[in-house]
């Protein structure tokens, strides 16, 4: 059923009981499993730990890079985050960690970015390839990455 709606274009609100369609639910499938150990991933020299955050994301942020993308970052040789590379931040309320604000990510897949956002409490807020809220505003960075040039 969900195959026959994704093929008839269904919208968000005619999809499965997540209320994503299937391509976009696979997506976030993935990126959950990845994400399972992200407090684990590098760190980059600017942005090490806890940071004042520059804009609507929080007080604070803490960022984290998978293999692909802080390699790429480390080569430092221009172009595009590879697919594959993910870029993942919290947002706290405290210096200290404290006060979830909210979760957001940037996957590179199929050479676009797909952006999703979760609230404090791990529901999912974006999920999409076409998140303007998000792209606009990132549009100022290298390959749309606000804290790093490579
Ligand atoms: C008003 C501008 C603005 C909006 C809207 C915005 N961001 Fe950001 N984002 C930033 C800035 C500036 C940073 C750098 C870190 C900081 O200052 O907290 C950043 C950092 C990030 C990072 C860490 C990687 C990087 O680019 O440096 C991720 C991941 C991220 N944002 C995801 C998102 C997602 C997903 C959305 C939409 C739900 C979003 N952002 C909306 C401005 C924005």
């Amino acid at each position: 059923m969900l195959i026959a709606l994704t093929v008839l274009g269904c919208t968000k609100d005619e999809a499965g009981d997540s209320g994503l369609d299937a391509e976009t639910q696979a997506i976030v499938d993935e990126l959950n499993t990845a994400l399972e150990d992200h407090e684990s991933w590098s760190q980059a020299p600017e942005w090490d730990g806890i940071q004042p955050s520059e804009t609507v994301h929080g007080e604070w942020t803490e960022i984290w890079f998978n293999d692909a993308a802080y390699s790429t970052y480390e080569a430092q040789a221009g172009g595009d985050m590879p697919d594959g590379a993910i870029v993942t931040k919290q947002a706290y309320g405290a210096e200290d960690g404290s006060g979830l604000l909210n979760h957001t990510t940037m996957f590179k897949k199929d050479g676009a970015w797909f952006w999703a956002s979760w609230s404090p409490e791990g529901d999912l807020q974006e999920a999409s390839f076409d998140a303007p809220s998000c792209s606009g505003c990132h549009a100022g960075g290298q390959d749309s990455i606000m804290v790093l040039t490579w």
